[in-house]
C-alpha cells in the first residue's frame, strides 16, 4: 500500500501524517487526528454529515482525498469556537432548538459558515439552498433555517462594531 506523508493545516494548528495514499480527508480527521465532530455516513458526497471547510469552500470530507488537502487550510466543526465562546452560528442552533439528535448538525454548521463567509446577508430562500445537501432526517429545516438567519444577523452586527 503507498503511503504519503502530508502536512495539513487544520483548524489552525499543522500535522504531519503518513496514511496510505487512497485515505480521504474524513479518515484522517476521524481516525488519526481523533476528530471526531465531523461526521460519517453514506461516503458518497450525498448528504452532507461529513461537510468540512477546505481554503473558506464547503466540501464533502468524504470524498476528498487528505492527499489533496496538503497545504490547504481545513476548519472542522472543532475549530468554530473562540477560546470558550461558541460561534455566533453554534450559539443560534442552541437558542432556535435545531438540534434533535445532533448528527447532522456539524455537516449542516460548516456549510453554513462557508456560506455566510461568501454571502454574509442571505435571504431564507439562499440559505434554504445552500444548505440542501446537507440532509436532515428529525427537524423539517425550518428551525435549522431560522438559527442560521439570525446568525447571519449576528455576525453582521459583529462585524459592524468598531
Ligand atoms: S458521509 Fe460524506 S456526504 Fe455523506
Ligand atoms: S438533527 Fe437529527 S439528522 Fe439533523
Amino acid at each position: 500500500m503507498t503511503e504519503v506523508q502530508l502536512d495539513l493545516t487544520v483548524n489552525g494548528r499543522r500535522h504531519r501524517v503518513s496514511v496510505p495514499a487512497h485515505h480521504s480527508l474524513l479518515d484522517v480527521l476521524r481516525d488519526e487526528l481523533e476528530l471526531t465532530g465531523t461526521k460519517t455516513n453514506c461516503l458518497e458526497a450525498e448528504c452532507g454529515v461529513c461537510t468540512v471547510v477546505v481554503d473558506g469552500k464547503s466540501v464533502a470530507s468524504c470524498t476528498m482525498l487528505a492527499a489533496q488537502c496538503q497545504g490547504r487550510e481545513v476548519v472542522t466543526i472543532e475549530g468554530l469556537q473562540d477560546g470558550g465562546d461558541l460561534h455566533p452560528l453554534q450559539e443560534a442552533f442552541v437558542e432556535h432548538g435545531a438540534v434533535q439528535c445532533g448528527y447532522c448538525i456539524p455537516g449542516m454548521i460548516m456549510t453554513a459558515k462557508a456560506f455566510l463567509d461568501e454571502n454574509p446577508r442571505p435571504t431564507r430562500e439562499a440559505v434554504r439552498e445552500a444548505i440542501a445537501g446537507t440532509l436532515c432526517r428529525c427537524t423539517g429545516y425550518q428551525k435549522i433555517v431560522d438559527a442560521i438567519m439570525a446568525a447571519s444577523q449576528r455576525l453582521v452586527q459583529q462585524g459592524e462594531r468598531p
